[in-house]
């Protein structure tokens, strides 16, 4: 029996990296999935590689509005909602001192309000259709393990993948009552292309991604499966009791 059969879900920044790979092991898993990103074409053509159980739209989660769209989206494509995955982020570097406050507020409409958003206007449809059912929702926030383990040189990311994680347990607890779950991962580094924004001129992805292992006790950056396996659980009713929870993904580096 697939792990998350007769669920319906949707996926935030699910075009590419760690969004695209978890739409398609939600989707083998026998969910239907709803493939939301700011780059419309790319979800839809991520929609595509999965077939007839997936669906696309485009969606900035910066916007309250786009927000209500895709939540209606969700069901008018599909007939309801159990899983939100905020998964949609980015990451820019830079210290305290050299983040302009254009930048501060970019990256926390994306990576902290886009989230506020998402649990915001997914809840009640959740709700609605879990208790049509009897079954179990689950909300499940993209963080960091820069939310957690601070660095100099990442402020406006810290500061809102941080939020994330507080976010979740207040979440959590408000909807523990109604079967619903939310939970947080906080990956390390993990190959997708976010991890160009290390890249400098004249350096390669591998000797990026080389350097960046050697500061993980494992030895290397991870894989997206690595993070999707975990989704794939704390999404399914296997998790049923876990909620509130914050799930290091990170080959070992906050065991030091
Ligand atoms: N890869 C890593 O090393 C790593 C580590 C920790 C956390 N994360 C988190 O994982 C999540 C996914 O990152 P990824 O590595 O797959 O990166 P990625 O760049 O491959 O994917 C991010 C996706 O988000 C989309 N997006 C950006 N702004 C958006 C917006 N306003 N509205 C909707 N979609 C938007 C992009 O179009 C892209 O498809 C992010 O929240 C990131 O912070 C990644």
């Amino acid at each position: 029996m697939p792990r998350l059969s007769g669920k319906i879900a949707l996926v935030t920044g699910a075009a590419s990296g760690l969004g695209k790979r978890m739409a398609q092991r939600f989707a083998n898993e026998g969910a239907k999935v709803l493939l939301t990103d700011l780059n419309g074409p790319g979800a839809a053509a991520a929609a595509a590689e999965i077939g007839a159980n997936a669906a696309s739209f485009p969606h900035d989660v910066t916007s309250e509005d786009q927000w209500i769209e895709a939540i209606a989206e969700a069901r008018r494509v599909f007939g309801g909602l159990h899983i939100l995955v905020n998964n949609a982020g980015i990451g820019t570097p830079g210290s305290v001192e050299q983040t302009s406050l254009e930048d501060w507020r970019r990256v926390h409409a994306i990576d902290l309000d886009g989230v506020f958003l998402g649990c915001k206007h997914a809840i009640p449809l959740i709700r609605e259709t879990t208790r049509r059912e009897n079954s179990r929702g689950s909300i499940l926030n993209i963080s960091s393990i820069a939310g957690v383990i601070a660095s100099g040189r990442m402020a406006a990311y810290n500061s809102a993948k941080a939020g994330v994680r507080h976010l979740t347990k207040s979440v959590a607890l408000h909807c523990a009552k109604d079967a619903i779950t939310c939970n947080s991962v906080h990956p390390a580094f993990i190959d997708t292309p976010i991890l160009d924004n290390f890249q400098a001129a004249g350096v390669t992805k591998d000797e990026v991604k080389a350097k960046l292992g050697r500061q993980i006790p494992a030895g290397t950056v991870g894989e997206p499966d690595d993070v999707a396996w975990a989704a794939v659980y704390l999404c399914s009713d296997e998790a049923k009791f876990v909620t509130g929870a914050e799930l290091y993904i990170d080959g070992g580096i906050s065991a030091q």
